[in-house]
């Protein structure tokens, strides 16, 4: 066998993992979802999901990958259960599937990028957005951040990963914050607020079978859990780290993310009088450049690719661990050098985003398939697993390292076998019921 790299640092793991939550799903998913389920009300029900479910179960990813030292299906060989290799299988499954269409996304973020610097999308962000987010040009920039992603993955977890989500984290912040404090200036923004932070509850109860799913399945997809993303990550690890201080971090990191992306795409729609859902998956895209056309023309060139560049980093690092989910799995199971899988891996993921690229239905199709059906299978598989065939192991695990968790051990062995294990039994049900046949 040839030596297992490991992570550099402690904060090494800990950037990476919030490299990998931290992404389009906080930027650009977060915003339109919330304004596709009503406002607040999903904001609440994310929360919650955040908490009740996405911490138990990130726990639940880190010890499976800990314990094991092993990536996604590999990781349930190692702990004896190779019955249990479907929930990895998933996981590689669900990865392959969602970076097909998450490069594309990318691919929009590097095309705002560059038309930020010659000022393209200035004079009428929605008509460019419409312009550039299918067809031939979507593809040729789909392929362009594909070949980044390969890049980083082909130079493997050290070099690559870590030095990539350094930056990120803070970039992303200081300029959402400046973002939102901008928007807050806006006359006719209050209403933004309004229906971003005031909940709501009689639209959602009777909307409840799909705003749940749809708000669940975007805090854990935003967590990156149930694509054995967090398992892969953990099996890089020392034994002697505190899983729980890890996990909080990263949760509260990740939620702050999207909260802060609501308070720019809210009060910026409401501003400029657009109707909340109508964007659709080019919220971001259109907003956030109609703030910028205010500007001085030089400083809103300046200041539009600063903000395309950063979300660009953001959706690379993002990027990079689901590539390296199904990279890690074939270079753990078959001993081979990772620079010729992780190519002919993203030349097929390139592929099979090309429909994706063409025409956004397609994407919305592939995205509604990732969240609604992997995912909750994926996530479900988990807590099933840790809670109940892993069980003592994973309390001693959760435990190791870190004497103060050793006492919160139990709770939560005894919350994923139950109150997590309905939530998520209950979501997958709702959300097996909001899949649709692909747009043919
Ligand atoms: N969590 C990432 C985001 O919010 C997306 C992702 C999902 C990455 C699943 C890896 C695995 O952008």
């Amino acid at each position: 066998m040839m030596q297992r790299e490991t992570w550099a640092t402690r904060i090494g793991f800990i950037l990476a993992a919030v490299g990998s939550a931290v992404g389009l799903g906080n930027i650009w998913r977060f915003p339109f979802q919330t304004a596709e389920n009503g406002g607040a009300a999903f904001l609440v029900v994310y929360i919650i999901a955040v908490l009740l479910i996405g911490i138990p179960a990130i726990l639940a990813e880190f010890v499976i990958g800990r314990r094991s030292k092993q990536s996604a299906i590999g990781a349930f060989d190692a702990l004896g259960r190779p019955r249990w290799r479907w929930v990895g299988a998933v996981g590689v499954l669900a990865g392959f599937w969602t970076l097909s269409y998450y490069s594309v996304v990318g691919g929009w973020v590097v095309r705002y990028a560059i038309g930020s610097v010659t000022g393209a999308y200035l004079g009428d962000p929605g008509t460019y957005f419409g312009a550039i987010s299918a067809g031939p040009e979507a593809v040729a920039f789909h392929a362009v951040f594909m070949l980044v992603t390969i890049g980083i993955v082909a130079f493997g977890v050290e070099s690559g990963i870590e030095m990539a989500t350094k930056l990120m984290v803070p970039s992303i912040i200081l300029l959402m914050l400046g973002l939102a404090v901008y928007a807050f200036t806006l006359s006719g923004s209050a209403a933004g607020y309004e229906y971003f932070l005031s909940p709501d509850f009689d639209a959602l109860v009777a909307n409840f079978e799909s705003v749940i799913p749809a708000a669940v399945g975007q805090a854990l997809f935003s967590l990156s859990l149930g694509y054995a993303v967090m398992i892969t990550y953990a099996s890089y690890i020392d034994r002697d780290e505190n899983l729980g201080v890890d996990g909080l971090s990263i949760a509260i990191t990740n939620t702050f993310v999207a909260v802060l992306a609501g308070l720019v795409v809210f009060p910026l729609l409401a501003a400029q009088g657009v109707d909340y859902g109508s964007e659709g998956p080019g919220a971001i895209f259109v907003t956030v450049p109609t703030a910028f056309a205010d500007l001085p023309n030089l400083a809103a060139r300046a200041i539009g690719f600063v903000f395309f560049f950063v979300v660009f980093i953001a959706a690379l690092s993002s990027a990079i661990s689901l590539l390296e989910v199904v990279t890690s799995h074939l270079v753990d199971s078959y001993d081979v050098d990772r620079k010729p899988i992780a190519v002919g891996l993203g030349v097929i993921i390139f592929v099979l985003g090309i429909p994706s690229a063409w025409d956004t239905a397609w994407l919305t199709w592939f995205d509604l398939v990732s969240v609604n059906l992997l995912l909750p299978v994926g996530v479900f598989g988990v807590v099933v697993f840790a809670g109940w065939i892993l069980s003592a192991d994973a309390t001693d695990e959760l435990g190791r390292g870190a004497p103060s968790l050793r006492g919160v051990a139990p709770v939560w062995l005894w919350s994923l076998r139950t109150i997590v294990l309905l939530a998520v039994l209950g979501t997958l049900v709702l959300s097996l019921g909001s899949l649709t046949a692909p747009p043919l």
